[in-house]
């Protein structure tokens, strides 16, 4: 991959206080470029995670705010839109909420950047998970022309199809340079559970499967299991994310989409087990009763795609990157502990 091409470069990350954001920041970094703005309302993120550097220049607010997009530097280079309303059973909690942060954001961020002259690409993160086939029988790789069914589980997988519609609709009529990147799981450091502001249910504290189990298992707890752990998915560890969206940057093909991912399954009974492994918890995985509104069943997702057209290769193995990730919760327990703190109220009012 060519990552000279970032150096000099003006790019704009928005969500760029989040954790997918914060670590690409941090990897375009490492490519010299003039500046990276970061424009972020802190909903699901915490502003340590903003690295201090004289290259990184930090807006408060919603990238729906008119004066905010007014101030957008004309001269950009790359953008890449990472925002979004976190996650699933919050948007089912406050469907308005996510439309704001999920939806309108990419409508007004695809409208502002479609008059911009100098841009080379913007990168929007897609989810793999609102194009998967939902299945328990043994999955086949999800591929980029894989059909998209028009019934979805939650308004955040609603929102971020209509993101890539939109991409789609301004890349088509405007020659908005968009390349729609799938995100498949990603975990990793600077996922600090609780971080933002309380959006409605226990899962403003309890993101995603990872970073829950692995503070969980640190502190001794049973891993929760539902479906016995017989659900499965393509963890890629952050690092290789955000090497992914560089990638996508450089090299995609303006309307194009990529999976990125490992192509590897792996099912949550697994996973629990190695965190177990790594932190030393002897206690007992739990089952429990599967989530009402999830029918996500067990996937994975096809590399070829990337793989040919982006170079693009995970490197990060899981047992690797859970182990990094471990490291990393450990040495930064204190911030998890007063972000979590933070939602006590709220949560006693609920069953977590
Ligand atoms: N993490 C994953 O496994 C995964 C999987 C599929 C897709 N994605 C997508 O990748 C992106 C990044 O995810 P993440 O895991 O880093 O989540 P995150 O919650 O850590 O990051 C999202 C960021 O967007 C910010 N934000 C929310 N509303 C905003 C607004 N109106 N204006 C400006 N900023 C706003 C939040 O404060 C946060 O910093 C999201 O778009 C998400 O849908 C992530």
């Amino acid at each position: 991959m060519n990552r000279s091409e970032f150096s000099n470069a003006r790019i704009l990350v928005v969500g760029g206080a989040g954790f997918v954001g914060s670590n690409l920041v941090r990897e375009i970094l490492q490519q010299n470029p003039r500046e990276i703005v970061i424009i972020d309302n802190l909903l699901s993120s915490d502003a340590t995670n903003i690295p201090s550097d004289k290259r990184v220049r930090f807006v408060f607010g919603s990238i729906t705010d008119d004066r905010i997009l007014a101030n957008l530097s004309e001269d950009l280079d790359y953008a890449f839109h990472l925002a979004c309303y976190h996650g699933n059973q919050s948007s089912i909690a406050d469907p308005f909420a996510d439309h704001e942060n999920n939806t309108l954001t990419s409508l007004k961020l695809f409208d502002r950047l479609s008059g911009l002259k100098n841009l080379k690409k913007i990168v929007y993160a897609a989810a793999a998970c609102a194009v998967a086939k939902k299945t328990y029988d043994a999955p086949s790789a999800t591929t980029e022309d894989q059909p998209v069914s028009l019934y979805h589980d939650s308004p955040y997988s609603v929102s971020k199809i209509i993101g890539e519609l939109y991409g789609n609709y301004y890349s088509q009529r405007y020659q908005l340079p968009i390349v729609k990147a799938r995100f498949s799981n990603v975990y990793g450091p600077r996922e600090i559970l609780g971080a933002g502001q309380w959006r409605g249910t226990v899962h403003t504290v309890w993101r995603n499967v990872t970073p829950t189990f692995i503070w969980r298992s640190l502190n001794g707890e049973a891993l929760p299991l539902d479906n016995g752990g017989n659900t499965s998915r393509d963890f890629i560890y952050v690092q290789d994310m955000a090497r992914g969206l560089m990638a996508c940057a450089l090299k995609g093909e303006a309307g194009g989409v990529y999976n990125l991912a490992t192509g590897k399954e792996t099912t949550i009974l697994e996973l629990a087990n190695i965190i177990n492994e790594y932190t030393g918890n002897k206690t007992p995985l739990e089952l429990i009763p599967a989530r009402d509104w999830d029918r996500s069943g067990k996937r994975f997702a096809s590399t070829e795609k990337a793989e040919r057209e982006l170079g693009f290769n995970a490197q990060v193995d899981i047992k690797e990157g859970l182990h990094r990730t471990v490291e990393w919760t450990r040495a930064n327990a204190e911030i998890i502990r007063r972000s979590i703190a933070k939602h006590a109220k709220m949560m006693s009012q609920r069953a977590v």
